[in-house]
């Protein structure tokens, strides 16, 4: 080769090398990284921990660690407080580690702020708690009623959110026919989204998956009527779905409200359990919600025809309720209402992994 064509290819190459960053750049994924920080699995020692800031664990600087003390011995005692810090418009991973305790604190992350991870301990989410207990008939400061979409808990609206280790908690406990009793204990409404064994508590209305694509892997959402509800497609894999209802309750209410929308909730290898006997697998809040469970494990907790049109007949034609390959009890189909679908496995196949929540542009897991 003479040197002409070398320093061509030599371009070339360069060219290709900075058209793969630049992609790089522009598409921000997910990894394991994002929610984890070393040592920390058997060490909660605070000067171990400062070790590891601005630092992950690849020794790469484009990331920072703020760590959650309610002892003081970290850089905040409240989580709110650690969010305050993350600058606006932030661009680069910022690990909240919350040390174990019980957070009695209402929390928001604002859209300004995303690429925010709160890490507990994955081995014990339940002693790391974020916890507080407004319900929907409470009063805001100018004396209106709150309303549902106001009580959560903690509230998520950046995008790039991950989540693990920890419990998310609304302690209101919804009594049949109260006035007013939704009580959320997690309201996620930025895109792109990840919950890693991630404990979330309430009865009615726990978990408002609002909008965005959302991957919950490992979680444990409790509730008794709608417990999870909202217009995301997110994909809820080997969770567990526990019912504390008294009789009847609901476990899906997906808001999908046109067939153009790519949204729904998957249930992928998930078990169902807790009390009740007349539970609905889903309740068709929108005219096209969409709800589909697949090898879930269903006990025998579930009304026989599964299903619900919110008392809006017209949504039977238009509402997308499958399932495919469950087990259990709670999973007998023969009296489920006819407009609920037993899924071939190539109508299954488009929920049954991350390309449901189109990961294959956001998540490296
Ligand atoms: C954040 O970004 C928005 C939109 O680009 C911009 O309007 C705003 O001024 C920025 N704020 C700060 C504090 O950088
Ligand atoms: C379901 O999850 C279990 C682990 O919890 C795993 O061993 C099994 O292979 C999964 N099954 C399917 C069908 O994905
Ligand atoms: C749902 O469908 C009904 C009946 O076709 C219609 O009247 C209503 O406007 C629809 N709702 C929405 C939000 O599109």
């Amino acid at each position: 080769m003479d040197f002409k064509g070398f320093t061509v290819l030599t371009l070339v190459f360069l060219l290709l090398i900075f058209v793969h960053n630049e992609a790089y750049a522009l598409s921000r994924y997910i990894t394991w990284d994002d929610i984890r920080i070393p040592e920390r699995e058997d060490d909660y020692d605070y000067d171990k921990i400062t070790g590891f800031r601005n630092r992950d664990e690849g020794g790469n600087e484009d990331c920072r660690v703020i760590v959650v003390d309610q002892n003081g011995r970290g850089d905040t005692r409240t989580v709110q407080a650690a969010v305050d810090m993350v600058p606006v418009n932030n661009s680069i991973r910022v690990k909240i580690l919350i040390l174990p305790g019980v957070y009695r604190e209402k929390v928001m992350v604002p859209a300004s702020k995303p690429y925010v991870s709160f890490v507990g301990d994955p081995k014990h989410a339940s002693e790391t708690v974020l916890s507080w207990n407004d319900k929907a008939s409470d009063r805001y400061k100018d004396g209106s009623e709150l309303g549902t979409y106001r009580t959560a808990s903690v509230a998520v609206e950046s995008d790039y959110f991950c989540a693990s280790g920890i419990t998310i908690e609304n302690t209101v406990v919804a009594v049949a026919g109260g006035y007013k009793m939704q009580a959320v204990a997690l309201r996620i409404a930025g895109n792109k989204a990840v919950l890693y064994r991630v404990r979330i508590l309430g009865t009615q209305d726990t978990l408002l998956d609002e909008t965005g694509s959302h991957y919950f892997y490992r979680c444990y959402i409790q509730g008794s009527v709608d417990f999870i509800f909202g217009n995301s497609r997110s994909l809820f894999k080997e969770c567990r779905l526990h019912s504390v209802a008294d009789r009847y309750g609901a476990i899906a209410a997906h808001h999908r409200n046109s067939e153009q929308e790519d949204t729904g909730f998957s249930f992928v290898n998930c078990s169902v359990t807790g009390t009740g006997v007349a539970l609905f697998l889903g309740r068709a809040w929108g005219n096209y919600s969409r709800a589909v469970y697949s090898y879930c494990d269903i006990d025998n907790i579930i009304d026989p025809s599964g299903w619900s049109d919110w008392n809006q007949p017209w949504r039977q034609r238009t509402a997308v309720f499958g399932e495919y390959e469950c087990r259990g009890k709670g999973a007998d189909r023969r009296k489920r209402v006819s407009w609920s679908k037993s899924f071939q496995f190539e109508e299954a196949v488009p929920f049954l992994d991350t390309d449901f929540i189109g990961g294959e542009d956001w998540l490296r897991l």
